[in-house]
């Protein structure tokens, strides 16, 4: 079968865009997860729309399943190709298209790494306020198809807050270009909004807008130790009350561990600590340090923070990040089995009571580290694979306890993916987030863009 494939491609593409070595099958098979074996037909590099198009007419066509594919920084294995698909890689579409400085908007190709977005906002005096740790190797294109968070959410919102307008191409090859950039727009349904966290199912997103936005001014960075997970919430329930956050990050101790040990730095506070939080605000000319200074002082005094690291100035507070936005690529290594699980905030406390017994009890002999965004209700609890034990005895172990806490996900109404996707590995645990009735819709939307099911098939849904 994958001959044949081959063969239509060799027949009908350019030859240099087809890649079929095992230095680019392997690689371009897989995203940051390691739970799949990679075994793709092929890996594409189109270099247009046109080229894209072709593509999924092909597929179409000759009935192959397509895998469109970013920066492959992803946790829910989105984007493996581990049955014969053909991987679509975006690398090549990586231009900056277009800068307006009235809209403030900027218009790229999905393949730009979502970095030089980043960076090409601040050569404007703009920011593009959406970031991440793996900002540097993930593109625009994986963004939106996984609808990606990170640390500025409880500012800033989701990546789709920030999608202007999407130039897709359908699973039926079609070609839409939808919200062209508008701010305003009330014309019925917004297509834009289906393919953003769509992960490549309904069809391939193409070129993007973006809105950027003013920088924070005079920021300001602290990190605090605290004796426990639930100080945490309280922690940071008393700072939001009192002022607007730009971020509210947490990790544990033995998180820390992993972070000291990769990137060879010393602790963040001269003792170590259960918890620490890292919080971010402006300084708005003193009066929310001011703020943030009197109730240290009466949390100090209750015993919810032990001890505080400030700074205000570019280097430390970049630093300071270090701890946090280090964590995925120290740990990544020891192969965490992943659990990404949100609720509103409002009942983060009462989750976590729930989930640290189970934890407690079904994981006695596995490492694990909590950190995540709790300001968002965002939770990642990682459980560490022993040196000693087979991958997927480790998986098996790990799903068994799902079965557990996902169903207390549901009881709370809270999200089994908060912000990593579902792809293949959170897959089975849909429908403790979503109901019956709404998959039927999803997959009813599904076969409007792509009746042959050529995108992405069994990605997301079962279909
Ligand atoms: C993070 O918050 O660091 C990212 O979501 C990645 C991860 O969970 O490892
Ligand atoms: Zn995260």
């Amino acid at each position: 079968m994958n001959q044949e494939i081959l063969h239509i491609l060799k027949k009908y593409l350019p030859e240099e865009i087809i890649r079929t070595e095992k230095e680019f099958l392997i690689p371009y098979g897989q995203d940051w997860t390691r739970y799949h074996q990679p075994d793709p037909t092929a890996i594409l590099f189109p270099r247009n729309v046109e080229e894209v198009q072709e593509i999924i007419r092909l597929a179409n066509e000759y009935q192959f399943v397509v895998v469109p594919s970013g920066g492959r920084t992803g946790l829910s294995a989105g984007a493996v190709a581990t049955n014969k698909e053909v991987v679509v890689s975006l690398d090549r579409m990586n231009r900056i298209l277009e800068y307006d400085a009235l809209d403030q908007s900027l218009r790229v190709e999905a393949g730009v790494i979502t970095q030089n977005v980043h960076d090409f906002a601040k050569e404007k005096h703009l920011v593009f306020p959406v970031n991440f740790a793996s900002e540097g190797s993930s593109r625009i294109g994986g963004n939106i198809a996984t609808n990606a968070g990170g640390i500025k959410v409880v500012r800033y919102g989701m990546f789709r807050d920030w999608v202007l307008g999407l130039k897709v191409v359908t699973g039926k090859g079609e070609i839409l270009d939808l919200n062209q950039g508008l701010i305003k727009n009330a014309t019925g349904y917004d297509l834009r909004h289906l393919f953003i966290g769509s992960e490549g199912t309904l069809g391939m997103v193409v070129e993007a807008t973006l809105k950027l936005t003013h920088p924070p001014k005079d920021k300001q960075v602290m990190i605090f130790g605290i004796p426990d997970m639930l100080r945490v919430v309280s922690v940071m329930q008393a700072f939001r009350e009192k002022i607007d956050l730009l971020a509210f990050e947490f990790f544990s101790d033995n998180t820390l561990d992993y972070v000291m040990e990769h990137t060879q730095v010393p602790t963040p506070l001269p003792k170590r600590y259960p918890f620490y939080a890292l919080m971010e605000f402006e300084s708005n000319n003193g009066e929310n340090t001011d703020k943030v200074f009197q109730l240290y002082q009466d949390l100090f005094q209750k015993g919810w923070i032990n001890d505080d690291v400030f700074s205000d100035d570019e280097i430390t507070m970049k630093k300071l990040w270090g701890y946090r936005e280090n964590i995925s690529a120290s740990i990544a290594a020891s192969i965490p089995y992943k659990n990404d699980l949100s609720v509103r905030i409002s009942r983060i406390s009462d989750f976590l009571k729930d989930i640290e017994k189970i934890v407690f009890e079904y994981y006695p002999d596995f490492k694990v580290l909590w950190y995540g965004h709790i300001a968002d209700g965002n939770l990642h609890l990682n459980i560490i694979k022993p040196d000693e034990m087979e991958i997927h005895t480790f998986e098996q172990a790990c799903k068994k306890v799902n079965d557990i806490i996902c169903p207390i996900v549901r009881q709370y109404q809270g999200s089994i993916s908060a912000e990593h996707g579902v792809g293949l590995l959170k897959k089975p645990y849909l429908i403790y987030s979503k109901s019956d009735l709404e998959i039927e819709y999803l997959k009813g939307i599904k076969k409007v863009f792509d009746p042959n099911g050529v995108m992405n098939r069994g990605k997301l849904l079962d279909i």
